[in-house]
């Protein structure tokens, strides 16, 4: 970059939320996928990956400010399980994260894994927004009597409001009083985005259809905004790599995987690696392995679902990315990878390997 230029990468997002609040549906919103309606039972049960480049995201919020500056190149989504049983998952997500979108379905307001994952966001320290999805419902039930939502598709969200008639704007904000009440009583201020003025005091709510895209165009925007206003130094490239496993998978073709995040610095064909491995189901040991193939879905798909693959020869962070390699099988999910430099002693970076 030049002088006085930053070297930003790509802000991590984590998508979290109660179960079935619309988070994997908001996301195939914006790819343009339908990851949501593949999942056993509608319910996602592993993390999954998604970046967004930067043109793809200027692309979706044209209608709200076409000269809006990105300096960051992308952003890279995580979605998490809503499931109670996946607590760990949700950890594991909201540990990488730099900032996150906390999911509410409208008709329900805060529900148990919803004040879950505001206790782990708040536990970091990390910045949220609110998508107050789903906000076609509470108005497709009053369609008979012509008080129905009025589909605005992909519009930002002021835009949209002003199609709607008196009486679906008096429900929506009933229902949006109720829930920033439901917020104070867990001890956070939230407003509606765009009258917010303290942001950083006062979360922001983005309403949100997963379903017809409105709102969508004004959340990325926030996402992109927010963090590159205020996430300088975090979001500033280093070369150190920091790299965290995602989940460990058998894929036809490939053997033993793991998707990883790539958070700081290039990963590349050969490099060797330390991950944190469990031999026999109970001896902990270090798994000293070289890099295959280094793998990404395209762009605007999700690493979780199996599709074709990009191969590279090296990555720059941050990317969601596949790894393929030899003896990967007992590896760790949620613990560090390590790269061994030509200059590093092994022993002290597979003992490193061993403390996450
Ligand atoms: P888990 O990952 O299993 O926790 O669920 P999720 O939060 O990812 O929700 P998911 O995307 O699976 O959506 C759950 C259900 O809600 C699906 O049937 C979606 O079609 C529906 N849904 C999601 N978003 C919206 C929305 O904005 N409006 C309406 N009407 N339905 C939605
Ligand atoms: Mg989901
Ligand atoms: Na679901």
């Amino acid at each position: 970059p030049k002088e006085g230029e930053e070297n930003l990468r790509s802000p991590i997002c984590c998508i979290m939320g109660h179960v079935d609040t619309g988070k994997t549906k908001l996301l195939d919103c914006i790819r343009g996928t339908n990851v949501q309606e593949g999942e056993a039972g509608g319910i996602t049960q592993q993390i999954g990956a998604t970046y967004f480049p930067a043109e793809n995201i200027r692309e979706r919020t044209r209608e709200l400010k076409a000269d809006a500056k990105l300096k960051v190149p992308g952003l890279l989504v995580i979605d998490t399980p809503g499931h109670e049983s996946f607590t760990n998952l949700r950890s594991r997500g909201s540990s990488l994260c730099d900032l996150a979108i906390l999911v509410v379905d409208i008709m329900h307001g805060l529900e148990p894994q919803t004040i879950e994952s505001l206790n782990l966001l708040r536990m970091r320290d990390t910045e949220f927004i609110v998508a107050l999805n789903k906000i076609i419902n509470p108005f497709i039930l009053q369609m008979d009597r012509l008080y129905g939502w009025k589909t605005c598709k992909n519009a930002p969200i002021v835009k949209a409001m002003k199609q709607q008639t008196k009486d679906v704007v008096n429900e929506f904000n009933m229902r949006l009083t109720g829930i920033i009440t439901q917020f104070k009583e867990q001890g956070l201020n939230t407003e509606l985005y765009y009258k917010n003025k303290e942001m950083g005091e006062t979360f922001s709510i983005v309403p949100t259809s997963a379903i017809t895209g409105e709102g969508i165009p004004d959340l990325l925007l926030l996402l992109v905004n927010w963090a590159q206003k205020t996430m300088v130094e975090k979001l500033t490239y280093v070369d150190d790599v920091q790299c965290t496993v995602l989940e460990v998978k058998v894929i036809e073709g490939h053997g033993t995987t793991i998707d990883v995040v790539l958070v700081n610095g290039v990963l590349r064909e050969g490099d060797q690696i330390v991950v944190c491995g469990l031999q026999a189901s109970i001896n902990l040991g270090p798994i000293v392995t070289t890099i295959r193939a280094l793998l990404t879905p395209h762009p605007m798909k999700e690493l979780r679902v199996k599709g074709t693959y990009v191969h590279h020869k090296e990555i720059k962070a941050a990317q969601g990315i596949k790894i393929t390699a030899q003896g990967l099988e007992h590896a760790i999910a949620g613990t560090a990878l390590h790269v061994i430099g030509p200059d590093d002693d092994i022993e002290a970076i597979k003992e490193q390997a061993m403390e996450d």
